[in-house]
């Protein structure tokens, strides 16, 4: 399990609050999130990472005008892939030339919006978008900055849903075949378009370098194809996002400046070897910045016990606010977090409030077997792909997100009401 802390009476604590009185002010199920743990996190890959480099944070992640702030202070960009995206970022007073917009179907009114408001780069995903991204810029009397996104063809270690650097998927342009050079040669044709680089992005909870190396290296390869063809070295590579956080330990693999060793390292061997300036390296890690910041509070309410199963310990919240699970068979660990017990532990499923049997939180857990309606229970590293998936299957409330710094704590975003429910539904 992810150790959580625990104050004298029992209670789990962050930021020095504790859980008992976050629920009575806050209510449950919500996400906490510790604010100086994320922006130590920012920091480290900053740091690690150096003034000749950029971390694009990505807001798909979890995004919220605070979270916008807290990165544009520690000297992050970020890269964001839809018009709502967009309008936050900017809304937040990120400036838009630490900006990059991403997305294999965007629309034109994003491409249109993007371009007006000076976005640092627009990483092209296909044939079509080269063309279209270039025609709006030109439309618009602007030169855009752009990469071109290539599938390197690896197959990185990880759930079918969230790896992306096979060919076989919707993302990208292939290196096989001569493709990417082909869409390299059409983007510098294209007056509409500065084209400043290759992105790679192999896929999302990664633990081994091995992807990340061979995509650097291929990558590079098509740096040196250019070079030897149109004479122009492009000046920045992205390799993307991906790094794995632990979800059931505290062994979060790979501290950010090992990353940024390997990176520089095979960049560096491979650039030397095919006689290329090194490139400005940008990376675009996600989970493994906001995923362990945050944990999510549930109250416990009907607990079952099927003998010689398990019992089932149902939570007020659910696939609603975290669809992890039901969706990538994902592991979490709980914790009672109201109190501790030294009751006799029982194995578990923590399962949500939803009419469906998918509906599972955690799969496996051992949980004191004393655990009652009314008790806490903290599920910790939520504060990736959890909000930001959220749903309001079965019109659901979508939980808020609490910050907590210097043991004081405020909303975010704040939760859903029924009233905001029926304002969209206008019939
Ligand atoms: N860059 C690009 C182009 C991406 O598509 C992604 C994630 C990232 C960066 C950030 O990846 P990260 O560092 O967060 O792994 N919903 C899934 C993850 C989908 C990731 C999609 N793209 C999940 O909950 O595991």
């Amino acid at each position: 399990s992810r150790t959580v802390r625990r104050d004298a009476d029992g209670a789990v604590t962050v930021g020095g609050l504790s859980v008992t009185a976050l629920a009575e002010e806050f209510g449950t199920p919500a996400y906490f999130l510790d604010e100086e743990d994320f922006r130590a996190r920012c920091r480290a890959w900053k740091d690690a990472f150096g003034p000749d480099a950029d971390v694009f944070y990505a807001g798909k992640a979890f995004l919220s005008r605070a979270i916008v702030r807290w990165l544009a202070e520690e000297g992050l960009n970020l890269d964001v892939c839809s018009g709502g995206e967009l309008a936050t970022a900017l809304d937040a007073g990120m400036p838009a030339e630490r900006i990059a917009l991403h997305g294999n179907n965007k629309s034109t009114e994003e491409i249109t919006r993007a371009v007006e408001a000076g976005v640092g780069r627009i990483v092209l995903d296909s044939f079509q978008e080269i063309v279209r991204v270039a025609h709006i810029a030109e439309r618009l009397g602007k030169r855009q900055r752009v990469q071109i996104r290539v599938t390197v063809g690896v197959e990185a270690h990880t759930h079918e849903f969230i790896a992306t650097a096979h060919e076989d998927q919707k993302f990208g342009i292939a290196l096989a075949g001569g493709q990417a050079a082909e869409a390299v040669r059409r983007a510098l044709k294209l007056d509409g378009l500065e084209l400043i680089g290759i992105h790679s992005h192999i896929g999302s909870q990664i633990f081994d370098m091995a992807g990340f190396e061979v995509s650097a290296r291929r990558v590079v390869q098509l740096l040196a194809e250019v070079r030897d063809e149109h004479g122009v070295q492009l000046p920045e590579i992205d390799l993307g996002g991906g790094l794995g956080i632990a979800y059931t330990s505290d062994d979060d693999p790979r501290a950010p400046h090992e990353i940024a060793k390997a990176l520089r390292e095979i960049v560096g061997r491979e650039c030397e070897a095919a006689g290329l300036r090194a490139p400005r390296i940008s990376v675009e890690p996600g989970r493994a910045i906001v995923g362990p910041t945050a944990f999510t509070l549930y109250e416990v309410g009907t607990v079952k016990e099927l003998d010689g199963l398990r019992t089932y310990v149902s939570v007020d919240g659910g696939m609603s606010d975290n669809i992890r699970t039901a969706l990538y068979d994902a592991e979490y660990s709980v914790a009672l977090a109201s109190r501790t017990s030294h009751a006799e532990p029982m194995l578990s499923r923590v399962v949500g409030k939803h009419c469906e049997s998918g509906d599972i939180v955690v799969r496996d857990a051992f949980l004191p077997s004393d655990v009652a309606p009314g008790d806490l229970l903290a599920v910790p590293a939520t504060g990736a792909y959890c909000r930001s998936m959220a749903s309001n299957y079965n019109h659901a409330l979508r939980p808020p997100v609490v910050a907590v710094k210097d043991g004081a704590a405020r909303v975010i975003v704040r939760r859903e009401t029924e009233e905001d429910l029926l304002r969209l539904d206008v019939g």
